[in-house]
């Protein structure tokens, strides 16, 4: 039986085109810099998203960690994010340990910070208090079920940040699925960011790569905390190339995804052991509460028995994501199999 993986979008394998790809590709010492695909695919990024300049990463987890870092010249300085943010629950205790960043995590609704719970979250400067000096977003919110963070309240977040002289960072590993999903510009989604993290291995399918992107001056900073974090990389072209395939041609299909989400949200509803907040289903992730008060552990490991996989998320749901290696048909046939194992 062919395992249906819908634990995550970071499960894609490369394609032979891609192999054939990467096999090909031009290569030279990006930490020397001069990897030709490398900067191809550096200029290609920035570019795409009107940036003045981007730096490709090893993973998602780097390219935030670099960017929290640079923005923070002080040790306790304050970041403020959603309790639920990828920065915090599952980089380790990055801004902490590389930056020194105090967390203030902010409870929301879709894992949207507005205006103003930036403006009343931010401390007076006395003797006494830690300084507010950033906030990062994250869009789509992974733990809030693939949400899109609505565009007129980032802008005037930015808005809040300058008159408080904060920076905005944004964890943006699936902003492509945003713009799929609602059809504004990759440059308009992030320009109200000092700087945004991109992931090209999550939805895009490449299999590994993150961006870094902002000003050039921001940018070179990064680079040396690349090196810092052991993240110089050498022949690298050989995987950059896997990266600007996918970044010049998977973006349209993602509406695919978002359509075949909606199929399995609605198909899950129909089992008495799930319940789907289909409002929540806005692009590639489905989060499913369970209910017939079983925990996720053990309806992952009956999924699993006919070769469905889904990922535990809390104790009492599981996540299912669609991506460029699961079709429609694929998830019509985990339906049929969830239908001899569940009610
Ligand atoms: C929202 C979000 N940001 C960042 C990352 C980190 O990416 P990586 O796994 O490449 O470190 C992930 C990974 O799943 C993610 O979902």
């Amino acid at each position: 039986m062919k395992t249906i993986d819908l634990r995550s979008d970071t499960v894609t394998r490369p394609t032979p085109e891609m192999r054939q790809i990467m096999a090909e590709a031009v290569v030279g010492d990006d930490v020397l810099g001069d990897d030709p695909t490398v900067k191809q695919l550096e200029s290609y990024v920035a570019d795409l998203f009107e940036k003045e300049a981007s730096l490709y990463c090893p993973s998602g987890t780097m390219a935030n960690q670099i960017s929290l870092k640079v923005h923070t010249l002080e040790r306790g300085w304050e970041l403020l994010c959603d309790r639920e943010c990828h920065v915090v629950n599952y980089e380790v205790a990055g801004p902490v340990v590389h930056s020194g960043l105090l967390v203030n995590l902010l409870t929301t609704e879709r894992g949207m910070i507005t205006a103003e719970m930036v403006r009343s979250n931010i401390r007076q400067i006395n003797l006494h208090c830690p300084r507010t000096k950033l906030v990062a977003l994250e869009n789509t919110h992974n733990r809030h079920g693939g949400t899109i963070l609505p565009q007129e309240e980032v802008v005037k977040v930015r808005e809040v940040c300058d008159e408080f002289d904060l920076k905005l960072h944004l964890d943006g590993a699936r902003i492509w699925n945003a713009h799929a999903a609602n059809g504004i510009p990759l440059p308009e989604l992030t320009r109200p960011f000092h700087s945004v993290s991109v992931c090209l291995s999550k939805g895009l399918g490449a299999p590994i790569g993150s961006m870094i992107l902002g000003p050039a001056t921001f940018i070179e900073k990064c680079r040396r905390e690349r090196k810092l974090f052991g993240g110089g990389m050498r022949q690298v072209g050989i995987i950059a190339a896997a990266g600007l395939h996918v970044v010049q041609n998977n973006i349209p299909r993602l509406v695919e995804d978002h359509e075949t989400a909606r199929y399995l949200a609605h198909s899950l509803n129909q089992f008495e052991t799930f319940e789907v907040n289909l409002e929540r289903v806005e692009t590639n992730i489905v989060v499913a509460n369970i209910v017939d008060g079983r925990n996720s552990q053990e309806v992952g490991d009956i999924l699993k028995s006919v070769d469905v996989w889904a990922l535990p998320f809390d104790k009492t749901t599981l996540r299912f994501v669609t991506h460029l290696d699961v079709s429609q048909s694929d998830c019509e046939e985990a339906m049929e199999r969830l239908h001899t194992v569940l009610k």
